[in-house]
């Protein structure tokens, strides 16, 4: 007989096993990488290829991945060809949820669950998210999607194709360290949600499916966006001091801070914290580094509260003059490597994830007629 525990919202509960990252306290490791010396010396494609594969690519590896989620765009054609069907108001992850699920009606594998055809399918998910996320931008502007430009790394493709122009370096760099940031972090609520529909031995579209409207969510993937309207409303650190005082008096929370897990700081978010500060350096038209520091202060003074990977994020985004609904979806395009590893892991060693509830609900009573109600 199994021991039978209970925890709200599954606190502190060890759900399963897996070797792609471990989140404590002290850090994040992606397959024992620190999230520091990858987010500082790698790359997207590196940190995609070592989620996959377990192992860093070499040259040769890397260029073949990359090239294979190149041409994985094209693949994407079924897709872009829906967009300009889609009413202009959607939102952009709804898209993504629509777009994955028809193009699992293309995908030559899609009922395939063998370890290859899985990696295979993680790699055409990957370069044909990347390609729907600028196009969408494109057509609700009422201009054509950029085709891809080969030679560009994945973070400079997707704003080449978002902006029609040369990429700015500084801009790339930025997106590329969100995107190794935002690759994984083990049993999170899209990654959890994408394993227990593959642990039916459904499929890997399937699975991506349930992690997109996962994501979605204010209090998981959408907090990004809300902190970048943070930003962007705040006019001064003055201004950030008052305005955060009035949303924490009113028992608000405030979108970027806090976490599951990490109750001691997001180790991702103190990186990015940096970068976003570095960027701002070159954007005077307002104090961002006063703004940021006021708000982390003070969020930790009044709540013991630290800021997570979405509040830096959304500073560096608004910096970049990306817009607002390109931040959660931007994270779908990094997260698609980690939940592309965990469907793949889960089915490599599958068992069924069927969790127990207490019921709360009426004691047995008789069933009553119609004519008696
Ligand atoms: N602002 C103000 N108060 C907060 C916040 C916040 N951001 N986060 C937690 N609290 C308070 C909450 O109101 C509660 O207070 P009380 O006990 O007085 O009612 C207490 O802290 C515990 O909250 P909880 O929701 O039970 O704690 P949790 O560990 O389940 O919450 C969280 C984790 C991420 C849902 C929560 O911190 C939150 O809502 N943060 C804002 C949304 C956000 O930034 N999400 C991104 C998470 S990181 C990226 C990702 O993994 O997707």
């Amino acid at each position: 007989m199994t021991e039978t525990i209970m925890a709200e919202g599954l606190e502190g509960v060890i759900a399963g096993r897996t070797a792609i990252s471990s989140v404590a306290q002290d850090g994040l490791w992606y397959w024992g990488y620190s999230i520091e010396e990858l987010a500082r010396q790698s790359t997207f494609e590196e940190v995609a290829y070592l989620m996959l594969n377990g192992e860093l690519p070499d040259e040769k590896q890397l260029l073949h991945f990359s090239e294979r989620m190149f041409l994985a765009r094209a693949e994407a054609e079924p897709a872009l060809r829906l967009l300009p069907e889609i009413p202009k108001d959607a939102i952009l992850m709804d898209v993504l949820r629509t777009c994955v699920s028809l193009l699992a009606h293309h995908d030559p594998q899609t009922s395939d669950n063998s370890h290859e055809a899985n990696i295979s399918k993680s790699e055409r998910l990957m370069g044909q998210a990347a390609e729907i996320v600028p196009a969408w931008f494109r057509v609700i502007d009422g201009k054509q999607p950029v085709p891809p430009r080969p030679g560009l790394s994945h973070a400079g493709q997707i704003l080449y194709q978002l902006h029609g122009d040369e990429p700015d370096p500084v801009a790339v760099e930025t997106l590329d360290m969100t995107l190794i940031l935002y690759a994984e972090h083990e049993y999170n609520a899209s990654t959890f949600a994408a394993r227990t529909t593959v642990s039916t031995l459904s499929d890997m579209h399937s699975a991506i499916v349930s992690a997109i409207g996962t994501l979605k969510g204010p209090l998981h993937g959408g907090a990004n966006e809300k902190a970048m309207d943070i930003f962007e409303e705040l006019e001064s650190p003055d201004h950030a001091e008052s305005w955060l005082r009035e949303r924490l008096e009113k028992r608000e929370r405030v979108m970027g801070f806090g976490h599951r897990v990490y109750k001691n700081g997001d180790h991702r978010a103190v990186v990015l914290g940096e970068k976003a500060k570095e960027l701002a350096k070159t954007h005077t038209d307002r104090d961002w580094a006063g703004i940021y520091d006021v708000l982390v202060n003070t969020v930790l003074n009044e709540k013991g509260l630290h800021p997570n990977v979405d509040f830096p994020c959304g500073l560096a985004y608004l910096l970049l003059g990306l817009p607002r609904d390109i931040c959660t979806p931007l994270f779908v395009a990094s997260r698609l490597s980690g939940w592309c590893a965990h469907v793949t892991e889960q089915l490599d060693n599958n068992r069924l994830i069927r969790p127990l509830s207490e019921y709360i609900g009426p004691d047995p009573r008789p069933y009553v007629p119609m004519v008696e109600r």
